[in-house]
């Protein structure tokens, strides 16, 4: 084999593969674990939150729809593979005092509430569900939100 015959097989094996990568969603990488910040608040009044993306999956028995989703007529549309937007892109309303007296289609789009409401929300489900096995998952400000 000539070494042009070569360099081209590598050039389509290299472009097959961009491709099979951007068709597939696979370039989208999320870290096991990481500090949920969001950039939507410049002056952030709580401490960041530990999150193991990865452990409420493969562990805690979370499916990727009880957090991500699309909604289209008022039913989620997301399936495993999809883009995955930031929760702020949608939820970009920033309120963070006096969110629960935003009128109803605000409150909805409110960060805080689409946080609180998720993530606080199935904690306190399992905890009522199985206090005995639950007992310690976060469910009061400071565990979610430590003093540094
Ligand atoms: C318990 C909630 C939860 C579960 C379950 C979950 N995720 Fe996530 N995921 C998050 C949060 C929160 C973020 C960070 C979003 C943000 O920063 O706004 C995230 C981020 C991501 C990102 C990165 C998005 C980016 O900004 O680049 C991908 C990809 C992703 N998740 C895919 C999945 C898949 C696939 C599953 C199922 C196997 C899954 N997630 C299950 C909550 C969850
Ligand atoms: C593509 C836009 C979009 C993204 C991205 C998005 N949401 Fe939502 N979310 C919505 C819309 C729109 C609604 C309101 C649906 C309705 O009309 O009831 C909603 C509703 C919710 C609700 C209340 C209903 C429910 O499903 O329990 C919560 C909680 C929530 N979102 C949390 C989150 C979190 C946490 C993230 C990031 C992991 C996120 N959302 C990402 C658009 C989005
Ligand atoms: C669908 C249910 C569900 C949702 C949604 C959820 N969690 Fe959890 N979370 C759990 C369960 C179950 C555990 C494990 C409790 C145990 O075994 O003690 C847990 C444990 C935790 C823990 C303590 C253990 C650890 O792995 O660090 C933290 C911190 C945590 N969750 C943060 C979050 C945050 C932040 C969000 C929102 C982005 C979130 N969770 C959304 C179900 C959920
Ligand atoms: C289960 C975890 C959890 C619990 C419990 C919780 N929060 Fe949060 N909270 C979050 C997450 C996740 C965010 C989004 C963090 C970010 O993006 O900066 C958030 C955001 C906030 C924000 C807006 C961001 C900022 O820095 O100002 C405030 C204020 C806040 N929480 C206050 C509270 C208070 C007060 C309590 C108790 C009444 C509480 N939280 C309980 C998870 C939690």
């Amino acid at each position: 084999m000539g070494k042009r015959f070569l360099t081209i097989l590598a050039v389509a094996v290299l472009m097959g593969t961009v491709v099979f990568l951007g068709l597939s969603g696979a370039a989208q990488e999320v870290p096991d674990h990481f500090v949920i910040l969001s950039k939507l608040w410049k002056d952030h009044t709580k401490s960041g939150v530990e999150f193991s993306h990865k452990k409420h999956s493969a562990e805690y028995g979370a499916k990727c729809t009880d957090c991500h989703h699309v909604y289209e007529n008022g039913k989620n549309v997301w399936k495993e593979g999809d883009k995955v937007q930031k929760c702020m892109e949608c939820h970009n309303e920033p309120t963070i005092k006096g969110e629960k007296k935003l009128p109803e289609d605000k409150q909805k789009l409110n960060l805080k509430i689409a946080f609180h409401d998720n993530c606080q929300g199935c904690h306190k489900d399992m905890k009522k569900k199985d206090k005995a096995k639950y007992g310690k998952i976060p469910t009061t400000c400071i565990q979610c939100h430590p003093k540094q």
